[in-house]
């Protein structure tokens, strides 16, 4: 990779960006109190402190504007988080100068000035800080722990407002309720009017289908020729991967959503009882907005901690593709597609690895990976695995048997294994199981029945 320079120094604002905070505040701190005992010492010492804060804020601002061209960030938080950076630079550097010689100071009106202009730095601080943290960790970020008696006098986030959607998933709009918010929080950053990279907007159904500098980014109907899902299904490394620049890509669950309205024709109106979903389709959107449609339950995604991102990255680096479940869950979907045809070795090594974050492995797909009893000890580790694929493994009912322990385990393919009806203990020792696919197995009709009466879906 290319040296950036440039790019090198902004991302150090994160850290510079703490030292003007801290002194300024401290000077303001040391303002007041010399103030209060009159002394001029301290008074000699917060002017100190104001000017070293100035300047680093000058260097904030500096590193600042390096790292926004890095892109990626909210047009117009990052425009006021800018202004409000540089407006502090400028301000406090001001209020220095003003009372660095004090000699003149009539009525303390120099004094006075240079106090007031600090505590406009410290609001600067607060509003240009809180903004920072939306630029990072997305809007409120601040509100998302919060008690909810506090959070109910805030105002809902658009991802909030999503969640209050009318009460019956029929009414709920497929393009307005769901690809518009999807598109909003993990692209519209960088494809917006003010910032139309690749000459796309995607803010807007006029901005979708008038497209791209390539022009094929919506072709409604054919998933394979619009750019649109192309671009978010290439592998992540990639350099054509959207979201770029290592920005939150689509999770297993919006993407499919993604998909689905492109293959279904793109229509922006209609809500979902006009659109016929089939019922695969139906639990799609109704396990994306959060509601289980038959019973009216919530459905329950199991709470885990946040994966450790430092072995998150290591599997990434091993070729295996991560991505999160959902939105606000922390749950994974772990695909070996990439490392299908590695050693045996590495596999394991994978493997290995990937039980440092068993909690929150969620789907598994290990297809056509040639993996055998060990590699099923390993997987078996995985407490909340809900939906494994494991076709085209010549697995046997010997080597396949250690996955009895997956207690949580509620789709499963198994297809174009040797198995035969000796694994129906297994499958029957699963007791979440609801659907399983024995496609090119050695089942028998009646070992099926067995499964489907014990209200099993058996695909083949
Ligand atoms: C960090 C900034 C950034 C984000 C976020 C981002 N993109 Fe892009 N996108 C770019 C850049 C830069 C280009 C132009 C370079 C290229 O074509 O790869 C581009 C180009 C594209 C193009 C090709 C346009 C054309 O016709 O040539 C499509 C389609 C696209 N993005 C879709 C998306 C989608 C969908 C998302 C959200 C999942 C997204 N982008 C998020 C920066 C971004």
């Amino acid at each position: 990779m290319r040296t950036d320079w440039s790019l090198f120094f902004g991302s150090f604002h994160p850290l510079i960006v703490h030292i003007p905070i801290g002194i300024l505040l401290f000077a303001a701190l040391l303002n007041s109190i010399a103030a209060y005992r009159k002394n001029k010492t301290l008074e000699f010492s917060a002017g100190l402190a104001l000017l070293v804060g100035s300047l680093g804020s000058a260097l904030a601002a500096v590193s600042g504007y390096l790292l926004s061209a890095s892109g990626g960030y909210d047009a117009d938080t990052l425009f006021w988080h800018q202004w409000i950076g540089i407006a502090l630079a400028i301000i406090s550097f001001c209020a220095w100068w003003i009372r660095r010689n004090q000699k003149k100071d009539i009525f303390l009106l120099k004094t006075k000035l240079s106090t007031w202009l600090l505590s406009l730095c410290v609001l600067l601080i607060i509003a240009g800080g809180h903004l920072g943290g939306t630029l990072t960790h997305g809007e409120g970020y601040l509100t998302a722990h919060m008690p909810s008696f506090l959070k109910s006098l805030f105002p809902a986030t658009p991802r909030e407002q999503l969640q209050k959607l009318p009460p019956q998933l029929d009414s709920v709009r497929i393009y307005t309720n769901i690809i518009q918010p999807i598109l909003h929080a993990k692209c519209v950053s960088c494809h917006n009017p003010n910032k139309q990279k690749g000459d796309l907007v995607l803010n807007s159904a006029e901005g979708i289908m008038k497209g791209g500098k390539s022009g094929n980014t919506l072709v409604p109907g054919d998933i394979d020729k619009s750019e649109l899902i192309h671009r978010v299904t290439l592998d992540p490394d990639n350099s054509k991967f959207m979201p770029a620049n290592n920005q939150p890509p689509l999770t297993t669950v919006e993407l499919g959503l993604m998909k689905w309205w492109v293959a279904s024709g793109a229509d922006f109106n209609k809500n979902i009882a006009e659109s016929k979903l089939d019922e695969k389709t139906k639990f799609l959107f109704a396990f994306y907005l959060g509601f289980d449609e038959e019973s009216n339950k919530e459905i329950v995604l199991p709470e885990v901690a946040p994966a450790d991102s430092g072995i998150v990255r290591q599997l990434k680096e091993m070729k295996l593709i991560v991505r999160s479940l959902a939105a606000q869950s922390n749950l994974l979907d772990v695909s070996f597609v990439m490392v299908q045809k590695s050693s045996p070795e590495q596999k394991k090594k994978i493997l290995q690895k990937l039980l440092s974050v068993k909690e929150q492995v969620y789907r598994l797909d290990v297809s056509n990976c040639a993996l055998g009893n060990e590699e099923m000890k390993m997987i078996s580790g995985l407490p909340n695995l809900n939906k494994l694929e494991l076709q085209k493994n010549n697995l046997t009912d010997e080597t396949a048997a250690p996955l009895k322990a997956l207690q949580q385990l509620v789709s499963l393919n198994i297809g174009q294994n040797a198995i035969t009806d000796k694994s129906i203990a297994v499958f029957k020792q699963m007791t979440g199981l609801q659907k399983i696919n024995l496609w090119q197995t050695q089942f028998t009709e009646e070992a099926v029945k067995k499964l489907q009466d014990d209200g099993v879906v058996v695909e083949r």
